[in-house]
């Protein structure tokens, strides 16, 4: 017996653990994505981290440097006043030979005929099984089906995804990833049990050794309990979970009193959210996490986190569940 896990994810995206570190702001930059390379899952390096589509391919350069495994990149489509130029980043991405793309945010139609055409995977990540199922339409390779439990966008539906992943596994007949709340392997099994072919983790990959952000935010979210998160935007229904603070909680307050984007403008900006990451003050402002914090408790590398899910899923499965059956 090996020591993997083989899916329909695993087949199609050529990995060999069926795990996906998805895009993170700030924090998919190349050591963190390159030792998820290395353990055998599929890390995303974050194109918009990177200031500008000259920026990208260095930091592409660089995850090579560290690792001959296959990696992606994510590409978070978002209306924004002033859009990154989304086409050079896209045509970055295409002339890299990278073979797997995680498009984010809003419909990937626009970027898949020129993705498909370098020979590119696409692994779509939505919050709804209608997004799924118009994705799936539309020719992308792969689903990720981000329940509300996540840490970032989790759409205005508020489904989590003890509902949501079964429901969209009634419609969607590619590899699916289950997102969201996932950070070990009871959750791994769990979604393979509820339909989907992996998970896909954001919160647990940022607290692991390689995890570009400082020890403190790491610290905090050790520290915290599945409560301490926050929506916010939700009247503006563009709704993100983030940590709990003072900023975060500020917002809420000053939104849910019929307040406009305008008066959280600068508590929001993502300046501010980086030097969280930088300095490690986890209230200097608005930063990303998910509900799972409250099942993480230690810091390890993360490679030894992928194994350490793989090995005990396989317990799980062979050992506790299959005992079950008599
Ligand atoms: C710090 C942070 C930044 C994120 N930034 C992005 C992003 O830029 N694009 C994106 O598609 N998803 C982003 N996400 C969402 C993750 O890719 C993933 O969908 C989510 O974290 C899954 O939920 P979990 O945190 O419960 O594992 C981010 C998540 C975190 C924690």
């Amino acid at each position: 017996m090996s020591g993997a896990l083989r899916t329909k994810f695993t087949e199609t995206f050529g990995v060999e653990h069926p795990i996906v570190q998805g895009g993170m702001q700030w924090v998919g930059r190349a050591e963190l994505v390159a030792a998820v390379a290395n353990a055998g899952a599929l890390g995303m390096v974050t194109a918009l981290t990177q200031p500008t589509p000259e920026d990208l391919v260095k930091e592409i350069a660089r995850t090579r440097e560290l690792t001959d495994k296959p990696f992606g990149i994510n590409l978070t489509i978002l209306p924004a006043i002033t859009p990154p130029p989304y086409d050079e980043y896209r045509q970055v991405i295409v002339e890299s030979g990278v073979t797997i793309v995680e498009t984010a945010g809003s419909n990937p139609g626009p970027h898949l005929p020129q993705f498909h055409a370098a020979g590119i995977k696409v692994l779509h990540k939505c919050t709804s099984v209608r997004h799924a199922i118009k994705a799936q339409d539309l020719g992308v390779d792969g689903i990720s089906i981000d329940g509300f439990e996540c840490a970032g966008h989790p759409g205005e539906d508020d489904i989590p995804g003890l509902v949501l992943i079964p429901a969209a596994a009634k419609h969607i007949t590619i590899p699916m990833i289950a997102s969201g709340g996932f950070a070990d392997a009871r959750g791994l099994v769990a979604a393979l049990a509820l339909g989907a072919d992996g998970i896909n983790m954001g919160t647990r990959f940022m607290c692991t050794e390689e995890s570009p952000i400082h020890q403190n935010i790491k610290q905090s979210i050790v520290d915290s309990t599945e409560r301490d998160t926050e929506l916010i935007f939700r009247t503006l229904r563009n709704t993100a979970r983030v940590a709990s603070n003072s900023v975060s909680r500020e917002v809420v307050e000053i939104l849910a009193g019929g307040g406009q984007f305008e008066q959280v403008r600068d508590l929001v900006s993502g300046a501010r959210g980086k030097t969280v990451y930088e300095l490690g003050d986890p209230e200097a402002g608005i930063w990303s996490v998910g509900t799972c914090q409250g099942l993480i408790d230690d810091i390890p590398s993360a490679g030894a986190l992928i194994e350490r899910i793989v090995r005990e899923a396989r317990e799980i499965i062979t050992g506790k569940l299959g005992q079950m059956v008599l």
